[in-house]
């Protein structure tokens, strides 16, 4: 089976805000990571519009070739942007203002009654949801109640920790997830260093990537830190 790379570009649009104007435009990183062999770009339009912007969702929507998976809060705002948009993909996260990243899972579990129309109406317009979630086999059992074809595992706690056990309670999610007939992702977190790992487990076939591959940018250009996680993704799955 393969294995995806979907190239996340907030942070192109965090550094273009920090100054207010049109650079750098996150719209340009998305099609030079098309053009380096990304499978799919990820945009998270938070709710607070602190990188990705409702235009950059317009414009990305109508410049790719390849997929565009919003990552978007569970609320009746996002789920009108994303009716319009019609992206491929749907990753449905928790959202907290204060946070700095996306800290946790959803609780597919304990929200149920909110996240089901949420869901389905996505669902219903062909637009393929995930839910980002804790590698837990409750969340799984929920999320396949929910009616998602998708769940993306979150790796943060793994990123953290990557000699300890969290590898293997990503890898048992995804045994178990598979089992049910979930499509495996996952994502948060992940570098040069630490993907390997995560790659080589073999019912995931997407791994979501973003603020690793920014700042890498930096230094080695992103044509080249894109290339170079593919080699190791790659290399992981031989
Ligand atoms: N997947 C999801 C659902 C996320 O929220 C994020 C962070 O926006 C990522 C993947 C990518 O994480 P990172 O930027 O740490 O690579």
């Amino acid at each position: 089976m393969t294995l995806r790379l979907g190239v996340n570009i907030d942070h192109v649009a965090t550094v273009r805000n920090a100054r207010g104007g049109d650079n750098p435009d996150p719209v340009r990183a998305a099609l030079l990571a098309q053009a380096a062999g990304a499978d799919g770009i990820t945009a998270h339009l938070r709710e607070d519009r602190r990188h990705i912007r409702d235009e950059d969702i317009v414009a990305l929507t109508r410049g790719l070739k390849i997929p565009l998976n919003l990552e978007m809060a569970a609320t009746g705002e996002m789920l009108v942007i994303a009716l319009k948009a019609r992206p491929h993909a749907a990753c449905i996260v928790p959202e907290k203002r204060e946070e700095r990243t996306t800290e946790g899972g959803i609780d597919a579990a304990g929200q149920y009654d909110r996240l089901q129309p949420i869901v389905s109406s996505l669902g219903a317009a062909n637009i393929r949801v995930s839910m980002f979630v804790e590698p837990d086999r409750r969340q799984l059992d929920a999320s396949k109640a929910l009616g998602a074809p998708v769940v993306e595992l979150h790796t943060g706690a793994y990123a953290h920790a990557p000699a300890g056990a969290e590898r293997d309670r990503i890898r048992d999610a995804a045994e178990y997830g598979a089992s049910i007939g979930l499509e495996i992702h996952a994502g948060h977190g992940l570098t040069f260093d630490n993907v390997k790992p995560i790659a080589a487990i073999p019912q995931i076939r997407e791994l979501n990537i973003g603020h690793f591959l920014i700042g890498e940018a930096i230094f080695i250009g992103l044509d080249t830190a894109i290339r170079k996680m593919r080699a190791l993704m790659n290399e992981a799955r031989t």
